[in-house]
């Protein structure tokens, strides 16, 4: 447990994981897009503090890198309470979960990242400890052995998870608040961008920040890591003024597309495409032919590429859509292809 310690109190040891700390928005109001999500948080907070409550739990779901362990901080920061960091694989035993909850204060936050990898024997402990703020153990062994209660404070568990189709369903169930998180929108990725130069004190310019929040497909931690990269650019091969011109070429060097596609990204499609004839395809051939983790690929790659519309997911496996061939100007010869597949209702 002493890493999750560790991202407690310092926010990372790493030079960057700092500076994520220090812009991470503190507040509701400082948090960008999202609204609806922030509409509803913010109903949930003040009617959890008008009748001096903890926070329903709140589970967060989607992509990584838009804002969920940020959420749970901002909630905990909002009521006025501790948070305490944990996640799924970080509980191995039942009595690691009994310890966390026996310290927690009336109204603190447990956040708990990948919660969908919580082994099942702690998964049960946390069941009465989120319905009834109550923690059952058993003393002794054999046929002596005794079920006692201990009653716990009313806490929140903030969850997270890239995976919502893997959560079980009773623990999906005690969640009274869900809310998905959404790729942002333009507007809000430029005002992303913007906000973190100005606290960073890095000048940039208009372009610069349409360029970059452009580029940074849809994902706050995506657009933090492009303006650092893009700042040592322009300190180095300019005058330290990030222009449209200076992030373009940086993000060039980068190998980051107009589209924000990386070349990890292109290596899924190309695959699908060159060495599948276009798909379907299942998900663990294309990870072995790119050498990537499938969870990788799933996770982090194919929500924005689904989002784009280069690729779908079908039972038979992935496919590369004609926008795909188009992006990687490669001739498309699939439309016979594509459509029978359809029309098989696949
Ligand atoms: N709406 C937002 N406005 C400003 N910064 C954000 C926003 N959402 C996320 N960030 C920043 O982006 C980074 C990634 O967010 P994080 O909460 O770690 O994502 P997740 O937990 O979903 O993977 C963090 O540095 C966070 O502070
Ligand atoms: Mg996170």
């Amino acid at each position: 447990m002493t890493g999750d310690r560790g991202r407690l109190v310092g926010g990372g040891a790493r030079p960057e994981d700092r500076m994520d700390h220090a812009l991470r928005p503190r507040t509701l109001d400082e948090v960008i897009g999202q609204e609806r999500v922030k509409a509803n948080l913010s109903i949930l907070i003040e009617a959890a503090k008008a009748r001096g409550e903890a926070v329903d739990h709140v589970l967060f779901y989607g992509p990584p890198g838009l804002g969920k362990t940020m959420f749970s901080h901002v909630i905990a920061n909002e009521m006025g309470v501790n948070i305490r960091v944990t996640a799924g694989p970080a509980i191995e035993r039942p009595g690691d979960l009994a310890a966390i909850l026996t310290h927690l204060r009336r109204g603190d936050v447990l956040f708990i990242d990948e919660i969908h990898r919580l082994g099942r024997a702690v998964e049960e402990i946390l069941y009465p400890a989120m319905e009834d703020f109550a923690l059952d153990i058993v003393i002794g062994k054999g046929p002596g052995a005794r079920s006692v209660r201990l009653n716990l404070p009313r806490f929140t568990v903030v969850g997270a998870t890239t995976r919502l189709a893997l959560l079980s369903a009773p623990l999906r169930a005690r969640f009274g608040a869900v809310y998905r998180l959404d790729f942002y929108d333009l507007g809000a990725m430029e005002e992303i961008v913007r906000r973190a130069a100005g606290l960073l004190g890095v000048p940039i310019e208009p372009d610069g920040i349409a360029e970059i929040a452009r580029r940074a497909r849809g994902t706050p931690r995506v657009a933090l890591r492009l303006l650092r990269r893009v700042r040592d650019y322009a300190q180095v091969r300019a005058d330290g003024v990030i222009t449209g011109r200076v992030a373009s070429e940086a993000l060039d060097l980068l190998d980051i597309d107009p589209l924000g596609l990386d070349d990890v990204d292109r290596r899924v499609l190309r695959t699908i495409i060159e060495k599948f004839g276009g798909g379907p395809v299942g998900l663990e051939t294309i990870a072995a032919s790119i050498s990537e983790e499938p969870d990788t690929i799933m996770d982090v790659y194919e929500p924005y590429l689904i989002q784009l519309g280069f690729l779908a997911r079908t039972p038979r496996g992935r496919i590369a859509t004609k926008l795909a061939y188009e992006h990687l100007n490669i001739p498309y010869e699939g439309e016979e292809q594509q459509r029978s597949l359809f029309d098989e209702g696949v």
